[in-house]
């Protein structure tokens, strides 16, 4: 079955506060979408890649993603929700979905190679889990906590996220439907979800923080 990687790197990277759109700022010299795909690409697990990037953003992605064929450039939406519906709509011959944020530039191939793996040994739904190191508590409103869930049971989920095509697609019919990732969506649909272990490598580029760890780790940090 032909494996289908959708990148969501529509998004403006608010809370990293660069003026250029999150996934075409560079770490260590090439742009985090660019970083994001060459990981697909050495995973060796992956048939066609489809990048979803803001409207006026298109040339350029084009121009610095590794040229291939099997690599694509879609408009994205306003929401990322939007722009993974964009990227399903693109990829009818999908068998499979790997969703994957172009932000977790610094995912291991390895670690996709993996998730590719449990959706052909027969998974619906897999995601990468990592323990959480904070304590997590709810609040209401006003700020007073309401609940200290236990934290053993709490888990921090990564990308990419596999599901087999039907179920994602599924999942993405209901319109005005509201979840932080595309397991969330599925899980609605009361599939089961698999978690795999997941890698510290694989964090998230959101905050300034978070790119000066990126810098570090291109620079070979030992940690
Ligand atoms: N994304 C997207 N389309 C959107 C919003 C987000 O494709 N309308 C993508 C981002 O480009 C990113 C991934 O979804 O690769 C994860 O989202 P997030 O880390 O929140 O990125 P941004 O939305 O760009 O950042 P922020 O929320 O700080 O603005
Ligand atoms: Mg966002």
């Amino acid at each position: 079955g032909t494996v289908v990687a959708l990148v969501p790197a529509a998004g403006r990277g608010v809370r990293l506060g660069e003026t250029t759109p999150k996934a075409f700022v560079p770490v260590g010299g090439s742009a985090m979408v660019r970083l994001a795909v060459e990981g697909l690409i050495a995973s060796g697990a992956v048939d066609r890649i489809i990048v979803m990037v803001p409207a006026e953003f298109v040339e350029s992605a084009v121009a610095l993603l590794p040229p291939s064929d099997s690599v694509h450039v879609v408009v994205g939406g306003a929401e990322r929700i939007d722009s993974v519906r964009a990227g399903i709509a693109a990829a009818p011959e999908a068998a499979y979905f790997l969703v994957h944020d172009a932000a977790r530039a610094l995912t291991p191939p390895g670690l996709i190679a993996r998730v590719a793996a449990e959706l052909r040994a027969g998974h619906l739904a897999v995601v990468p889990a990592l323990p959480v190191a904070d304590t997590i508590k709810t609040v209401d409103a006003a700020g007073a906590v309401t609940g200290t869930p236990d934290r053993a049971q709490l888990r921090a989920i990564q990308t990419p996220q596999g599901f087999a095509a039907e179920l994602l697609r599924a999942a993405y019919l209901s319109e005005g439907v509201q979840a932080t990732d595309d397991a969330g969506l599925v899980e609605l649909l009361g599939t089961q979800v698999h978690t795999i272990q997941g890698d510290p490598l694989a964090f998230k580029i959101t905050t300034p923080l978070d790119l000066l760890l990126a810098h570090a780790v291109l620079d070979g940090a030992d940690f």
